[in-house]
């Protein structure tokens, strides 16, 4: 399996992917529809990979144009990020969370079976988890949405699993992220959210380097030792390389597969302030506030699954994280503009 086709590769998780697979000799094609991130992001893993990416300005939505892609390239596989994923825009635009992230997955599938093409990664989310009332997760937890953009990924889970089952030509496999956070070491590539950061980690950043005034905590009178919520942190390259091994894996004709990618370990949000500003020698100014609606109190993942089997397990710890995601935010106060 040589060629790879990636969908969302110029997102914060698809541009490390896309780096990870060009250091894998494998042959990249990267498609997005640059809604949600910038062209730059693949000019940087380009110059870190000293390799050029074939890319392709295209919506999901836009079948035709996706047919065109693979007239175009004989696909091995794909690895499928494009969507879109913030949770507040999810309850206030639902129709537009399911149209692009469903009908978007639809269209995809339908053209990979058109040409016969029947290996995908899927990037799921330990979200399809909804709100756990116990740590650590295993993949057999029960499975549940909390929000419009919770139901997206199960409900293209759901559709995956259904897929395979009717034509056992496919292998697919779904990785469910906890947290991902961090970037790569060099500092040129990284999370690059629109607007006020949603995530815990950019929004500390961007205090750091004194974009934003201070933190909000929201809550601290969860049932946790220091009443803040836990979250299995997951340093994004540890992320990327599990892609690289759920892809190997696929070459055993597995059917669907399904793995969480976390580190088994969860910190609070006093952990990451705490972290954060040993590992860089800076403040982080913070108060405590109400808890965020649907906020689960503890959610961190049971990674020996895909231990075992994906033979991958996270290297990089909480400081390490901490220390490349503000490189990065160093290096480039205003992301990729
Ligand atoms: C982490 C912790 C917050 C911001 C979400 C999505 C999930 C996935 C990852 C896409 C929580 C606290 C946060 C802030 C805070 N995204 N926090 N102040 O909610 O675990 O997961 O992002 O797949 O689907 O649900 O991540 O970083 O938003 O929050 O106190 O300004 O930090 O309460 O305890 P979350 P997060």
């Amino acid at each position: 399996m040589k060629s790879i086709l990636v969908t969302g590769g110029t997102g914060f998780i698809g541009s490390h992917t896309v780096l990870e697979l060009l250091a894998n000799n494998y042959q990249v094609v990267v498609m997005d529809n640059l809604r949600n991130s910038k062209i730059e992001s693949l000019k940087r893993v380009e110059k870190l990979s000293n390799m050029h990416v074939d890319f392709h300005k295209i919506d999901l939505l836009d079948k035709p144009a996706l047919s065109g892609l693979f007239n175009k390239y004989k696909f091995d596989g794909v690895i499928h990020f494009a969507g879109l994923k913030a949770v507040g825009e999810s309850v206030e635009k639902p129709l537009l969370y399911y149209t692009n992230n469903i009908t978007g997955t639809l269209n995809l599938c339908e053209v990979m079976q058109e040409n016969q093409v029947k290996n995908l990664v899927f990037s799921s989310s330990a979200t399809v988890y909804g709100n756990p009332d116990q740590s650590p997760l295993t993949e057999n937890e029960s499975l549940s949405a909390v929000n419009p953009y919770g139901q997206t990924k199960l409900t293209i889970e759901f559709i995956l699993k259904d897929l395979q089952h009717a034509d056992s030509d496919w292998n697919i496999s779904l990785l469910r992220y906890f947290n991902p956070v961090g970037a790569h070491k060099s500092g040129d590539i990284g999370e690059d959210p629109h607007g006020i950061p949603n995530n815990l980690m950019p929004f500390i950043t961007q205090v750091a380097v004194g974009k934003l005034k201070e933190l909000s905590v929201f809550g601290n009178d969860y049932p946790t030792p220091d009443g803040t919520g836990i979250r299995d942190y997951i340093h994004v390259v540890d992320v990327a390389i599990g892609h690289i091994k759920a892809l190997e894996k696929l070459r055993e004709k597995p059917g669907l597969v399904t793995y969480n990618l976390g580190t088994g370990k969860g910190s609070s949000v006093l952990d990451m302030i705490q972290a954060f500003e040993n590992a860089n020698s800076v403040k982080i100014p913070y108060k405590f506030a109400p808890r965020r609606p649907g906020d689960a109190a503890i959610c961190y993942a049971d990674v020996s699954k895909a231990e075992r089997e994906l033979n991958w397990k996270a290297k990089y710890s909480l400081q390490e994280m901490c220390r490349d995601a503000w490189n990065w935010q160093t290096k480039n106060p205003t992301g990729f503009d």
